[in-house]
């Protein structure tokens, strides 16, 4: 197997504090992997830095993609090679409607790998397509990216994104909170839909009920900024059961 990701000793600070400690993880093409781990443990600052948010620097280890150092690539880069974050919290943009967002971002995508752009009807077909099997009414698409969409609308919205740009590595951070019981189930199928031995899947959940939708090889436990344990898929059974105590000495 290939890894597609590899991280490797990650240190990263917010604002002088050292927030991840050295982190190791390598995600091979083809698999899911979960990540747990108890709030403020660092699941989504790893999210952050891979993905290339701003306002994080790395002290120290490295990030590989496809075995190219993904540190040195600015977020657009990220995202053209094939890297996908949905965010915990995704984004408002006023005055940007969904559409035109989704459109722009898909075309400068195929731009900076050297493919031809979408035009408008191709395009909207295939928007429609995803639309539909999330339950996503096109009137929503008109709107603002994110405006006055609920919790779990927003969610829905990041997964039309990523079944729209077909990435290689797709990090899902919560992609659960906010989801009503059947939204979870049409996410969690528009997800599996993208598994294919290319692509692999980081899913940070809290619960171990996602988990029986989207179903991980690996489950990995971070504590206090260091992937402290993983497992098989029992694993996050067993974290149901004993709560995250027995992990929470070991990354001190
Ligand atoms: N911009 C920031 N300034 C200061 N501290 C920050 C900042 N961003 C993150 N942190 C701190 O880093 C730690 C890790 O935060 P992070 O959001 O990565 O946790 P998490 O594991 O995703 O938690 P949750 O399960 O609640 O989503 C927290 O203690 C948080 O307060
Ligand atoms: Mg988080």
């Amino acid at each position: 197997m290939t890894a597609l990701l590899e991280v490797k000793g990650l240190k990263v600070q917010v604002e002088d504090n050292e927030i991840l400690h050295g982190l190791d993880l390598t995600v091979n093409a083809g698999q899911v992997h979960a990540i747990m781990g108890p709030n403020g443990s660092g699941k989504s600052t790893l999210s952050h830095v891979i993905a290339g948010k701003p306002g994080y620097e790395v002290t120290g280890g490295e990030i590989l993609f496809k075995g190219e150092d993904l540190l040195e690539m600015e977020p657009d880069e990220r995202a053209a090679k094939g890297v996908f974050l949905a965010f915990q919290y995704p984004v408002e943009i006023p005055g940007v409607t969904t559409m035109n967002f989704l459109h722009t971002a898909l075309n400068a995508q195929r731009k900076a790998r050297g493919e031809i752009e979408l035009m408008a009807p191709e395009f909207l077909k295939k928007v429609r397509e995803i639309a539909k099997s999330l339950n996503i009414p096109m009137d929503m698409l008109k709107r603002g990216v994110n405006v006055g969409f609920s919790g779990g609308e927003k969610k829905r919205n990041e997964v039309l994104q990523m079944g729209l740009f077909q990435p290689s590595l797709c990090i899902l951070d919560e992609m659960d909170s906010g989801l009503d019981i059947d939204a979870l189930r049409i996410a969690a199928d528009g997800v599996n839909a993208l598994r294919s031995p290319e692509r692999a899947m980081v899913v940070i959940t809290h619960y171990q009920r996602l988990l029986n939708y989207i179903v991980p090889d690996v489950v990995h436990v971070m504590s206090k900024g260091r992937v402290v344990k993983s497992g098989g898929k029992e694993l996050a059974l067993e974290l149901e059961k004993s709560g995250y105590a027995q992990y929470e000495g070991k990354a001190a």
